[in-house]
């Protein structure tokens, strides 16, 4: 039984895996990706971020997300949707021009406008804001925050919950935030400031991607999850991965295999943790090689598609 079959078994509604548009070619890969036994849910790793969706101002293009998600949908694998609001990856007509407030506002309801309402009902949860915040809890210095202000925050969780399908989930998303820190507690603060002003927000995404030796505990990862889920929101690990400084060795995907089920282990027992999601599963097609230098083999498949010790691992604890 793949990993799918076994979370599902365990209460969770999925395991899922982001796929990228490149990898669409490979037969192999996708032999993997679209077996619904190892993977209920899919994220786009790229297909739907505001360079690619809306490269020009208010022209759309959704090629790259439906060349993702339309599979997906026929699948019958769930959707994680990625996502509405971030700092990375925005066009050059959004960067490159200094707007007036009023004017980017006006341009983060068109867009989340027309990408929410493109895909309305096709997405189990969209990420509405990814990375808002820096580690020390402070939010980060990005053009939302110096033009708008912080309530940028507040206005795209607005827009997001006018445009999406009746039962999407509405989560904020982010990185170093599974372990009880400055991050996380910052962004409780900001979760319970938004129910004090009835703006919505149902799930909290745990991107945890990690170092082999340095990921959090079983009970950090719980202790962080339960800011959330004790003020009524869903959470999900949206994103794992555990990366390793090469060259790899049997100790160090040992120390890997712990590291992942840690976190698996620490969903499974969260009773509103709703699934995991690995930012990929097959070590030549991750991100990690090419955003740190040195380092990675952060996946569940390796090169020649043997399931790595970190597999059976996780496998063991679903
Ligand atoms: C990464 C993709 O995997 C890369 O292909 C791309 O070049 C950069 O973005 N946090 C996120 C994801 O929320 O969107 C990022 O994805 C990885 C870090």
């Amino acid at each position: 039984e793949g990993l799918n079959a076994l979370a599902r078994k365990a209460g969770l509604l999925y395991f899922g895996t982001a796929i990228d548009n490149p990898s669409l070619n490979n037969t192999k890969y996708l032999s993997i990706a679209y077996n619904t036994s190892e993977f209920g849910q899919v994220t786009p790793a790229n297909g739907q971020k505001w360079m690619y969706i809306e490269p020009s101002r208010n022209v759309f293009n959704y090629a790259m997300g439906d060349a993702i998600i339309k599979p997906a949908i026929q699948n019958h694998q769930m959707r994680r949707c990625h996502n509405l609001l971030w700092h990375s990856q925005l066009p050059d007509w959004l960067t490159s021009k200094n707007y007036t407030k009023s004017e980017l506002i006006g341009i983060l309801e068109n867009h989340i406008k027309h990408e929410a309402n493109y895909y309305k009902n096709e997405c189990y949860a969209w990420d509405v804001v990814n990375e808002a915040f820096n580690d020390d809890g402070t939010y980060r210095n990005d053009l939302w925050l110096w033009t708008i202000g912080p309530e940028y925050l507040e206005l795209a969780f607005k827009f997001a919950k006018k445009y999406v399908g009746r039962g999407t989930k509405l989560y904020y998303n982010d990185y170093n935030v599974e372990r009880v820190n400055n991050k996380s507690m910052a962004i409780a603060s900001m979760v319970k400031s938004f129910q004090a002003k009835d703006i919505p927000i149902d799930g909290l995404g745990f991107q945890a991607h990690f170092t082999t030796g340095k990921a959090p505990s079983y009970d950090e990862v719980k202790a962080s999850m339960k800011q959330f889920t004790d003020l009524g929101l869903e959470v999900a690990i949206t994103e794992l991965d555990v990366r390793t400084t090469l060259p790899d060795s049997d100790e160090k995907q040992a120390q890997q295999a712990k590291d992942y089920a840690a976190t698996v282990k620490a969903c499974k027992d969260t009773e509103d943790c709703v699934g995991v999601t690995v930012w990929d599963f097959w070590d030549p097609l991750s991100w990690v090689p090419d955003v740190f230098s040195g380092q990675g083999v952060p996946c569940l498949w390796s090169a020649n598609y043997t399931k790595k010790p970190a597999y059976y691992a996780v496998a063991e604890v679903l």
